[in-house]
């Protein structure tokens, strides 16, 4: 029987992009070998990469190689180099259009501490040792593309605007995703947003409300946001599946990854869409690229995440998470995870010694 060719599209990116991007590239090729599959992997430029080469952030042939493939790798965009560019050639512009014209609204964001690192949090090891949860964040709508928006000149002085916007429909499909994982998880859910102030918020938990009915097996609470980011450093291992917008996301997934001790370790993935796309939650890291120090586990563990939820591959995902496991069992660490007195090793020997271990 011929294997199967699984089409993925790799968009390395900037900074430690391409380095991290990399090693999940070849713990993927080592998938491949040891379960008889193919992948073809495709390479395309975004984000400030391909403002350089190209001229714009996304262009047309990176977003159809996206669209013609089973599966799409980000690395991480953005740096120094490019941040006084003008809005359409930020290179995160990239990420937001690409976001949006795959339809990406829902990005799960799981954070689950490894015991093998409880030492290696900023945070009390008894605080983060049974954290386990998911941040399911909304990811095309909210403050992120409200209209209107810009930066206008009124009365002898400059005003900015933003627009926080969402619509039933955002609000109950992302509900949807949240209690469909909970089934999977815990069956609990907490939906966090601002319905103290905000009209978003309140329309936010009505409807999170009217699908919870749907979900009687499933436990709903709601929390505001501010009352959130300090229980995630207060009792994290209350949650289970967290809900909410997309900039309230942002900011509460950066926080779980502290839990597990490096946002380093955190892939994510994006979904709703005809193709789903898979990243570390981390960023491009520009003061460490092209050291060889950065941790490329957030991109093995996305890897892992793309196959089982793209490719239905669950064996192999599990191979995947279960070698990333060994390595930091047998005490392996890049800079970012070491504990006092360890020593670090680069990101191609991490990746390597992963690999090794699939
Ligand atoms: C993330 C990032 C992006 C975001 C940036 C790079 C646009 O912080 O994926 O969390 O704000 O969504
Ligand atoms: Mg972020």
């Amino acid at each position: 029987m011929n294997p199967r060719t699984y089409k993925i599209a790799v968009l390395p990116g900037d900074g430690i992009g391409p380095e991290v991007v990399r090693e999940g590239i070849n713990a993927l090729l080592k998938i491949g070998d040891r379960f008889s599959h193919r992948f073809e992997v495709k390479e395309a430029p975004i984000g400030g990469a391909a403002v350089d080469k190209v001229g714009v952030p996304l262009p047309p042939e990176t977003l159809s190689l996206c669209k013609n493939s089973d599966a799409v790798l980000l690395g991480a965009i953005g740096g120094p180099k490019w941040n006084s560019n003008p809005p359409e050639l930020k290179p995160e512009q990239a990420l937001l259009a690409l976001r949006k014209d795959l339809g990406l609204f829902a990005n799960l964001r799981p954070a689950k501490t490894c015991p093998a690192l409880v030492h290696s949090s900023t945070l009390k090891p008894e605080t983060i040792k049974d954290v386990d949860l998911l941040v399911v964040r909304e990811l095309t709508g909210g403050l992120y593309y409200g209209e209107p928006r810009g930066i206008h000149q009124a009365n002898g002085q400059k005003i900015a605007v933003n627009t926080m916007t969402y619509s039933e429909r955002e609000v109950e499909r992302i509900a949807v995703v949240a209690f469909e994982a909970a089934r999977t998880r815990r069956k609990r859910v907490c939906s966090v947003d601002k319905a103290n102030v905000l009209e978003c918020s309140r329309l936010w938990r009505s409807v999170v409300n009217e699908v919870g009915e749907r979900f009687p097996d499933v436990e709903l609470t709601h929390m505001y946001v501010d009352n959130c980011a300090m229980q995630l450093i207060r009792n994290p291992s209350q949650f289970d599946v967290l809900v909410t917008e997309n900039l309230f996301g942002d900011i509460l997934s950066d926080e779980a990854a502290m839990l597990t001790g490096s946002i380093g370790m955190l892939p994510s993935a994006s979904l709703g869409g005809i193709i789903a796309l898979y990243e570390p939650v981390h960023g491009s890291a520009p003061d460490i690229a092209g050291q060889g120090k950065a941790n490329p586990i957030a991109a093995i563990a996305s890897v892992a995440m793309m196959l089982r939820i793209s490719l239905h591959l669950v064996a192999e995902a599990d191979a995947v998470e279960q070698a990333i496991l060994s390595a930091l069992m047998r005490g392996h660490r890049t800079a970012d995870i070491c504990a006092p007195g360890e020593s670090p090793i680069s990101t191609t020997a991490m990746g390597d010694i992963i690999v090794r271990h699939i």
